[in-house]
């Protein structure tokens, strides 16, 4: 039964970091591999899930069964999420989405000036994609990520409430922990309870964090 415990199911998934450009060659961006969100992704869609996954740039192979939406900045992530959210039974955000971007990307290659050692950028809020699927009336069951690098519980809680999302998956992030590395631990965090998930490869995890949310979303079905 667990084979195909997604079957019928629709699951969207954000990956990867997104890129916000300062201008043609230059931009910055966030720390993320994407392998977290394809691991999910791909497990998902081997358990008979339909999956779309959104993911900024990463190098990686798509996930077979997977339907697969590149994408680089994070307004360019919302508006993939916009387009997609509407009839999926679960969105997961495991993206490492920039909270800012430039005010005005430069249209040329920034230069140096002669003597120059300060440069100042003027950045403004991104949109926060998965706090927006959060007031949408047919919102799916929403499931968030947070890296965090220290006091990880207590800002992921807040989080998890702050965003109105259903579940948040708060891992430790840092030198050789969360991003980048093969291995990961979470803790997951619903309002009914926290159940950790101890360190094992992100091909584990997912499997583990997809049976607790099969079994959220039956609890959900039942009552
Ligand atoms: O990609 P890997 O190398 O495998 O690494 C995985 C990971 C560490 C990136 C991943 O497990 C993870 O924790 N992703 C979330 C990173 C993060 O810091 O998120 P956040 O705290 O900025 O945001 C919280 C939640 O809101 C996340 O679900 C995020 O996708 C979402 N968000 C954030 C900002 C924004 N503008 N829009 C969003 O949707």
């Amino acid at each position: 039964a667990q084979q195909q415990a997604w079957l019928g199911k629709k699951l969207l998934i954000t990956a990867g970091p997104t890129f916000e450009d300062l201008d043609p060659v230059r931009f910055i961006g966030n720390r993320s591999s994407g392998k977290m969100g394809f691991a999910l992704a791909a497990a998902a869609a081997q358990q008979g899930a339909e999956v779309i996954l959104i993911t900024g740039p990463v190098n990686l192979a798509t996930p077979p069964g997977v339907t697969r939406i590149d994408v680089r900045s994070a307004q360019q992530m919302l508006a993939q999420v916009q387009a997609h959210y509407s009839g999926v039974d679960v969105m997961i955000g495991a993206a490492a989405v920039a909270d800012f971007r430039m005010a005005q990307p430069a249209a040329h290659k920034i230069k140096k000036q002669a003597n120059q050692d300060e440069l100042m950028l003027t950045l403004i809020k991104n949109p926060d994609i998965i706090a927006w699927v959060a007031q949408q009336v047919d919102k799916p069951y929403l499931v968030g990520f947070a890296a965090e690098t220290e006091a990880v519980a207590d800002y992921a809680r807040h989080k998890r409430v702050q965003k109105g999302l259903d579940m948040i998956c708060a891992n430790q992030v840092g030198a050789g922990l969360g991003f980048e590395v093969s291995d990961n631990a979470l803790l997951v965090i619903t309002a009914n309870g926290e159940y950790p998930l101890p360190t094992q490869s992100k091909q584990a995890l997912a499997r583990e964090l997809l049976a607790q949310l099969h079994t959220e979303l039956a609890k959900i079905e039942a009552s």
